[in-house]
């Protein structure tokens, strides 16, 4: 899929997700980057793997009070509350541009009902610019956000029920870490037709302000991300691989934390075959562009002709 003869695409990095081709295995996490036009300036989409939107609802939100972010020790915690605008808007004003983006474009999706993550999976797989539907069963920051994503029979219900309405995009199931044995969520997820499995999304964090006794957020908790989270996002990506992935064939995208290349290369022996860059995107935009040439370099290195050749490859002895 080279777009231009002036930069064709590397095989080093070239990556196929269970057919959702990607030009370098380095996304951007949902909810850090808007729906496209926010980043345009800033990052070259031409030299980006996929690029994931904010999460979209069926009705349009506002979201939770102030204050939505907070910065903490190595992370952040956030409590956006799926502020979006909603499925109409969405198709009318964020369409148009992601038609025009030069990347693979997935499109986060979320919802209250079964019903709700139907209908806007349905919407979406009209829109061939629209590769993937990746479902966010696991937001910690609204009342039932984590419903979906903590039940395994709930999961693989609304997994399955999104997968019969898809004619033509791929289908991501994001997962959370909010759980006892996310093993089993993934399993769940599978079973109901997953194609392709991304984890983590956020933990669910509290930080208070000592002189006022308050929370810092207006929702009270948040969910945590950035490097604070990232050896939990990688024993979470190394079990789901092991226990579950790894035999059903099914990809991982691995996110939690990621501030460089050799942060993305732990994520690929942990089992991995593809990593998205959330956090860390505030500090520097460029940085999913930066990680595919470091991998680049690393597989040479290494004498190997892709970077898939590192998915599980941890030795445990
Ligand atoms: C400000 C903010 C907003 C987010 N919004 C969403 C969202 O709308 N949908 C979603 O699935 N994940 C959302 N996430 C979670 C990220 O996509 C990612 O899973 C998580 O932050 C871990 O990666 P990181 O440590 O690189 O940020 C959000 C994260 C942040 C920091």
């Amino acid at each position: 899929m080279a777009l231009t003869a002036d930069a064709p695409d590397d095989p080093r990095l070239v990556t196929n997700l269970a057919g959702l081709p990607l030009r370098t295995p380095v996304l951007t996490a949902s909810g850090t980057c808007g729906y496209g036009p926010e980043y345009a300036g800033l990052l070259d989409y031409r030299r980006l793997g996929g690029f994931t939107t904010k999460s979209v609802t069926r009705q349009e939100r506002t979201g939770n009070p102030p204050e939505r972010i907070v910065e903490v020790r190595a992370g952040l915690l956030n409590a956006i509350g799926l502020a979006n605008v909603g499925l109409e808007r969405f198709l009318a004003e964020k369409v148009p541009f992601l038609r025009t983006m030069p990347t693979t474009v997935l499109v986060n999706v979320a919802g209250h009902s079964t019903d709700d993550y139907v209908a806007v999976a349905a919407a979406l797989d009209e829109h061939p610019c629209v590769a993937a539907i990746e479902l966010n069963v696991s937001c910690p920051n609204v009342a039932d956000g984590l419903m979906f994503g903590t039940d395994p029979v709930l999961l693989r219900q609304v997994v399955a029920e999104v997968r019969q309405a898809l004619r033509r995009a791929r289908l991501v199931v994001k997962l959370s870490p909010n759980v006892t044995n996310i093993a089993d969520l993934a399993r769940a997820a599978i079973d109901g037709g997953a194609e392709v499995l991304s984890l983590i999304n956020t933990y669910v964090g509290l930080s208070v302000d000592v002189r006022t006794w308050c929370p810092h957020l207006g929702n009270v908790t948040g969910g945590l991300s950035g490097p604070a989270i990232k050896p939990l996002a990688l024993y979470n990506v190394h079990r789901v691989y092991r226990e579950v992935a790894r035999d059903a064939r099914v990809p991982i995208i691995g996110m939690g934390g990621i501030q460089n290349t050799n942060d993305a290369i732990e994520f690929f022996l942990a089992g991995a075959s593809a990593v998205a860059v959330g956090t860390a995107l505030f500090v520097d935009p460029t940085l999913p562009v930066k990680i595919a040439a470091g991998l680049a370099e690393y597989v040479t290195a290494r004498g190997l002709d892709n970077v898939a050749a590192l998915t599980g490859q941890l030795r445990t002895g």
